[in-house]
């Protein structure tokens, strides 16, 4: 059966970004199934426009209207698709919002995702940029999932070697960006789990709930309150949670920052490499707290850039660029921003 795309012109974004900045986009369409994907692809004039996918809009800045086609995916649905001694095999469809379906896992008594609790956006983003928190990565548990390949019109399954997970980064980011939409994740929850809580911050805050054996429940609300308290709810402040992404540097320029700051954190990846804590530079920096005009720095997480209200995506990304300078100048480090600039 063919339909017509269901599309919109005109349209503002600024409910579909969570920094809440006020761009507009030339077309706009809700993505609920294939057959709208496949219908846009089969119409010359939409396929000839840019395009531009979103989920959750919590990974993006909107720098300027969008003169494309934005497609925002609203397939919805979680199964268990499959079962054996080992796992449970659970898919859900790209536009499931990521928090409910992991509230939806504990509720099926299935464990693995807890620590993943909170994050803000779509089930279909978090492959994309391999979404981490409290010591687990979704390239933890993605078993495979299906994506839409915009040139050929064909639908392909890609096991969890072929997505190129890194931290935070994938191959969505790299080779197939633009063209692989992702429909589906399926996710491997291990029937024998364990509680991951490594994180010093997850296990003060088990400690304080009087929690000595956890259950993935326990891990869940543990995390909840450490970002409740720590992270500004994009609903009341727009942000798009850690703007800067943890800088890797080599174990030689990491120990020459440790002689000249002796409290840098920073955590050791490999022999050869170091992640630093990027929260810990710019706040060094004296960032944290400190706005300009209508954006500032969180004051509780100088990781965080947030809108004061009526920000523009220039507004955010100038200030982005300033904290990099700062931080180039005083550390030798290049920060990278997390969130893509449109
Ligand atoms: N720190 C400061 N000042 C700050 C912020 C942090 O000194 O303003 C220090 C902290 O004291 C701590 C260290 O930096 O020693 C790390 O801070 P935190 O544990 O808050 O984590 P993070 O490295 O800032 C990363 C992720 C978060 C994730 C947390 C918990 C990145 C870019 N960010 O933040 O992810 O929730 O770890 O695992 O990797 C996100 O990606 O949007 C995000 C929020």
């Amino acid at each position: 059966m063919t339909i017509s795309p269901p599309v919109q012109y005109d349209f503002s974004l600024r409910h579909h970004n969570t920094f809440g900045v006020e761009a507009r986009a030339h077309a706009y369409a809700e993505v609920t199934s294939t057959a709208v994907l496949a219908s846009i692809r089969n119409d010359h004039m939409l396929s000839a426009l840019p395009r531009l996918v979103l989920g959750g809009g919590s990974n993006i800045v909107l720098t300027r209207d969008f003169p494309g086609l934005v497609m925002h995916m609203d397939m919805k649905g979680i199964d268990v698709v499959a079962e054996n001694d080992d796992f449970t095999l659970v898919r859900a469809a790209a536009g499931e919002n990521w928090h409910q379906f992991v509230l939806w896992t504990l509720d099926h008594a299935l464990g693995g995702l807890e620590n993943l609790s909170l994050i803000p956006g779509s089930v279909g983003a978090a492959p994309i940029q391999n979404i981490g928190a409290y010591g687990v990565e979704a390239k933890d548990y993605v078993h495979a999932l299906r994506a839409y390949d915009f040139g050929t019109g064909a639908i392909t399954t890609l096991n969890n070697a072929d997505c190129r997970f890194g931290y935070r980064d994938s191959i969505f980011k790299q080779g197939l960006q633009g063209r692989g939409i992702v429909l589906d994740v399926t996710f491997a929850l291990p029937k024998r789990w364990q509680a991951n809580v490594g994180y010093e911050d997850v296990a003060r805050k088990l400690e304080e709930n009087g929690v000595s054996a956890p259950c993935a429940r326990d891990i869940s609300e543990a995390v909840i309150a450490i970002r409740t308290a720590k992270l500004p709810d994009p609903a009341i402040i727009g942000n798009a949670g850690s703007f800067f992404k943890n800088p890797i540097v080599t174990t030689q320029q990491r120990d020459a920052l440790c002689s000249a700051f002796p409290r840098l954190v920073s955590y050791r990846q490999s022999e050869s490499e170091y992640k630093l804590a990027a929260g810990w530079l710019i706040d060094q920096c004296g960032w944290k707290g400190r706005t300009h005009g209508s954006v500032g720095v969180y004051e509780k997480q100088a990781l965080v850039l947030v809108n004061l209200g009526g920000a523009t995506g220039a507004d955010i990304v100038h200030l982005a660029n300033t904290i990099q300078a700062d931080v180039l100048d005083r550390f030798g480090v290049q920060l990278e921003s997390e969130p893509v600039y449109v």
